[in-house]
């Protein structure tokens, strides 16, 4: 693997409650704008992929083809390899690897996917690219990120815009941007891509079991995770602050009116033929 140029701090870290919303995650409900462009042969790299679930399920995708999955932490690795092998898939392999600096020679994959990747590094000009510059000529690069200042809910519990002002803090002290999904169509334009597409789509959390898993997976995290450490050790936040967060999510998560929606940008850019 070429030397890592990853300059930023991944925010979230992968505590069991950052992986509860990681394992949910499909491509269904988070690859939707690419699915319609697969093609059973194609080879796939799924950069960013966390735990695996939606690496797993473009290998369903592509039973003629293959997955490769890439992390720039390895401790996570175990798991997706676990994921995939629960699931019987012989065409997923996984590696460590940094988006900004991919040990692959140029227009080696049909698809290059990326899903809330490019809010959390340093340079998401250089890794768009970096993953254009792997994808075959007349291939897709495939980015979706979360955006969020666009996030929004009902109602309006006290405490709970303190956590996306802490959440915006730190995720940019750690050298990421976390209103990315509005940003992903300038940053490829900045990267030198010229035919985009791009969308947006949304996760709505709004059913009592909905609001019951989204609210303790943030209340969780925000006082046992990377970005609980982070909050703390960098000066943003005090353990009194972030158990006020916490209680603000549980809060959120009784009300009965309540509904939470999470706001994507999506590109699907094809590399010149
Ligand atoms: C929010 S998680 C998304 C995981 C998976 N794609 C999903 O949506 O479930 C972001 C992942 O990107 C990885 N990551 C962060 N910086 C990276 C980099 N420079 N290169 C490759 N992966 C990186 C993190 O380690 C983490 O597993």
């Amino acid at each position: 693997m070429p030397k890592s140029r990853e300059t930023a701090v991944y925010t979230h870290g992968h505590h069991e409650s950052v992986l509860r919303s990681h394992t949910w995650r499909t491509a269904a409900n988070s690859a939707a704008y690419l699915l319609g462009s697969l093609k059973p042969h194609m080879k796939i790299l799924d950069i960013g992929c966390g735990p695996g679930t939606i690496t797993a399920d473009l290998a369903e995708l592509v039973p003629d083809g293959q997955v490769t999955g890439v992390d720039h932490a390895p401790g996570i690795l175990a798991q997706a390899r676990e994921t995939a092998a629960g699931r019987g898939l012989a065409n997923v392999d996984f590696g460590v690897a940094d988006v900004h600096a991919l040990d692959y020679p140029d227009d080696t994959f049909c698809v290059v996917h990326a899903h809330q990747v490019l809010q959390h590094v340093g340079d998401p000009v250089r890794a768009l690219r970096e993953m254009h510059r792997v994808t075959k000529p007349g291939g897709f690069i495939a980015v979706r990120d979360a955006d969020y200042a666009a996030m929004t809910w009902y109602p309006a519990v006290p405490g709970l815009d303190d956590w996306l002002d802490l959440y915006q803090r730190v995720a940019r002290a750690n050298g990421g941007e976390p209103d990315a999904g509005r940003r992903l169509k300038a940053w490829a334009l900045a990267a030198g891509l010229t035919d985009i597409t791009a969308t947006s789509g949304t996760w709505t959390f709004a059913t009592p079991e909905e609001r019951a898993w989204w609210s303790a997976l943030w209340a969780d995290r925000t006082l046992a995770s990377a970005y609980a450490d982070r909050a703390t050790q960098g000066g943003h936040a005090t353990a009194e602050q972030l158990r006020a967060v916490s209680q603000a999510w549980r809060e959120w998560g009784r009300q009965e009116d309540g509904w939470f929606t999470v706001l994507h940008g999506e590109i699907l850019c094809r590399k010149q033929a």
